[in-house]
């Protein structure tokens, strides 16, 4: 079966697009699943998570652009491949604005890997830029992070309009779901729970039932270098993205 491709997107930043994609990469093969991850934000956070440098001499720019061949690419860590981004990304970005076809050009290197993995998750940069286009135009679906917070919520509705014009623009790509992360229940709480009421009045089922609590093992994991999972798979974000695995899963009718 062909590998089911899922972006993770968000064009505001710091909202979890990157723990997200990397937990439930982690969750998937725990599930016994095989996963390529891509990381396509130079920033190279998810790379940093494979041990991976910031200007590997194979990454995702020179893939795109046939300097690298596929399996000179990945990166192996945590049971799972990656394709590592690099810090000279937007340089790539530029080359790539004057190919044609220039927002197939992801999606159409990625055929190589469909036979090779079960799900390739696709790590976006905080923008709606021509790499996250391409991701777009790759993916078979996208996941949404987002944070409980107003700002977050007012956001939403501009990005599900953006998507809906990639999809009107021949993207063939399905909303899976919004990811509500770092969830707590404290003094602000009710603020948080009438967030999440508004985002499921207007998205309905589009919201995943479990959300990602508030856990510092989550960022602990990270400067350690692996998911959650690794550091402690009892704490509450282990749980919840597990959970939240099982979900994705049941909507995939998988
Ligand atoms: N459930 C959580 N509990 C506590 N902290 C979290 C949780 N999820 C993510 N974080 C932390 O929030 C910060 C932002 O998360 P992350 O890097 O995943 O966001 P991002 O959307 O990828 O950001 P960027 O747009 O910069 O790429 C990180 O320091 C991360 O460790
Ligand atoms: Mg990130």
């Amino acid at each position: 079966m062909k590998a089911k491709i899922i972006t993770i997107t968000n064009n505001k930043g710091g909202v979890g697009k990157t723990s997200s994609t990397l937990n439930i990469g982690a969750a998937l093969t725990r599930k016994g699943y095989k996963v390529l991850l891509i990381d396509l934000d130079a920033q190279c956070n998810l790379s940093s998570c494979f041990g991976s440098q910031n200007r590997p001499k194979h990454h995702i720019g020179s893939f795109m652009l046939k300097e690298s061949s596929p399996n000179d690419c990945l990166v192996q860590a945590h049971n799972m491949s990656l394709i590592p981004a690099s810090v000279e990304l937007p340089e790539y970005e530029t080359k790539i604005q004057n190919k044609p076809r220039r927002e197939d050009i992801l999606g159409n290197r990625l055929v190589s890997f469909h036979e090779q993995f079960d799900f390739i998750l696709i790590d976006c940069p905080p923008n709606l830029g021509l790499l996250t286009t391409n991701s777009i135009f790759a993916a078979d679906y996208f996941i949404t992070p987002m944070e409980a917070s107003t700002f977050a919520y007012n956001g939403i509705a501009v990005l599900m309009e953006q998507m809906r014009e990639f999809i009107d623009s021949g993207a063939r790509i399905e909303f899976l779901g919004l990811l509500i992360i770092k969830y707590h229940e404290n003094a602000r709480g009710s603020q948080k729970k009438s967030i999440v009421s508004a985002v499921r009045e207007s998205l309905e089922e589009g919201v995943f039932q479990y959300y990602i609590r508030t856990d510092s093992n989550v960022d602990k994991a990270q400067l350690d270098q692996k998911p959650v999972f690794e550091l402690d798979d009892t704490c509450n974000a282990a749980k919840d993205y597990m959970n939240v695995t099982t979900e994705i899963l049941e909507r995939l009718k998988l």
